[in-house]
């Protein structure tokens, strides 16, 4: 409508450009936000850096060893074509450090393609409109028909409230909360497990009021969030990670590392994002270095983020 027509390939000039995505992680409300709920969710700085340059559409991410050209039919390949098409970019090579695990419940995919949509746009100034529409391009090949959470947290960062009928709103904290996240090391394709929890729904229409259940649970987070009420925001979690079993989107080791976080001194411990492998997150304050340490000691990796917490003057 009123964004800037593409870049003529001719246009792109030999400087070296970069861009930068959140990933994200969801604190209430995954799965039930596809269906019209609100989410909370997290932007965190633990995300994806892209590095783009002139050259030929080769795409090379070395932490998940990803050498790839726009022109090859996967998934990522297509989803940086999109991107490169709708911000009208062909004679680039694009590099992306990055610090989050493809497939792990952090909004991979959204951080890339913000990443990457960001270095490009910085050639032409593409206006945010066009940027959002390039995103959006992108999640829709890794992700069917997504919300649009992860592209929000990734484009935003820090903490937000997001529906699909009124997008990402910032969500101001009293407090910051420290928050383990904890990774299964298994990887999952969340347009899947979203496709499952449809079909559960459709044919079994008592499993469709977990999603409004969800919702009431993202409800009653959004006091405890702006209170620092970390006792209820603990409780939450664990009733989110109840329902969420019971849509069938836990795994084996999902369950264990919440149960190990509850065990290490949690207040409360869920899957967060897709599920069916990805991430937890634990709420633990004081024993965040605790949950860590037995997660480890069982083999599984994990962080220690900060999310929420004053608006800065
Ligand atoms: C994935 O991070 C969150 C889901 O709710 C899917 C979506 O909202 O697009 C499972």
């Amino acid at each position: 409508m009123n964004a800037k027509p593409p870049t003529p390939p001719d246009d792109i000039t030999d400087r070296l450009e970069s861009g930068f995505g959140f990933g994200k992680v969801i604190l209430l409300g995954e799965h039930a936000v596809v269906y019209g709920q609100p989410a909370i969710a997290a932007g965190i700085t633990t995300g994806i850096q892209a590095v783009t340059t002139k050259g030929t559409g080769r795409i090379s991410v070395p932490a998940w060893n990803l050498e790839t050209n726009i022109t090859a039919d996967t998934p990522v390949a297509r989803a940086v074509a999109a991107i490169f098409t709708t911000l009208g970019a062909q004679k680039l090579d694009v590099t992306c450090d990055a610090q989050i695990p493809a497939g792990s419940g952090l909004g991979s995919s959204a951080a890339l393609s913000v990443a990457i949509t960001r270095a490009i746009s910085n050639y032409s100034n593409a206006p945010v409109a066009l940027q959002a529409k390039a995103i959006i391009a992108a999640e829709s090949i890794f992700h069917d028909t997504p919300s649009g959470i992860d592209a929000a947290a990734a484009s935003q960062g820090g903490l937000g409230v997001f529906s699909r009928a009124t997008g990402w709103k910032p969500l101001a904290s009293s407090r910051g909360f420290e928050l383990c996240v904890g990774l299964t090391g298994v990887s999952r394709q969340t347009a899947t497990i979203v496709q499952a929890v449809k079909q559960l729904c459709d044919r079994t229409p008592v499993a469709r009021r977990v999603i409004d259940s969800l919702g009431d649970v993202t409800r009653t987070g959004f006091d405890a969030v702006a209170m620092g009420d970390i006792d209820t925001l603990g409780r939450l979690f664990d009733v989110a990670h109840g329902l969420l079993c019971a849509l069938r989107v836990s795994s084996p080791e999902l369950d264990a590392m919440v149960h190990m976080a509850r065990g290490a001194g949690a207040l409360g411990a869920k899957l967060t994002g897709a599920g069916g492998g990805g991430a937890v997150i634990a709420l633990a304050p004081g024993h965040s270095a605790r949950v860590l340490a037995t997660w480890k000691q069982a083999g599984f990796q994990g962080f220690v983020t900060t999310v929420g917490g004053p608006a800065k003057a």
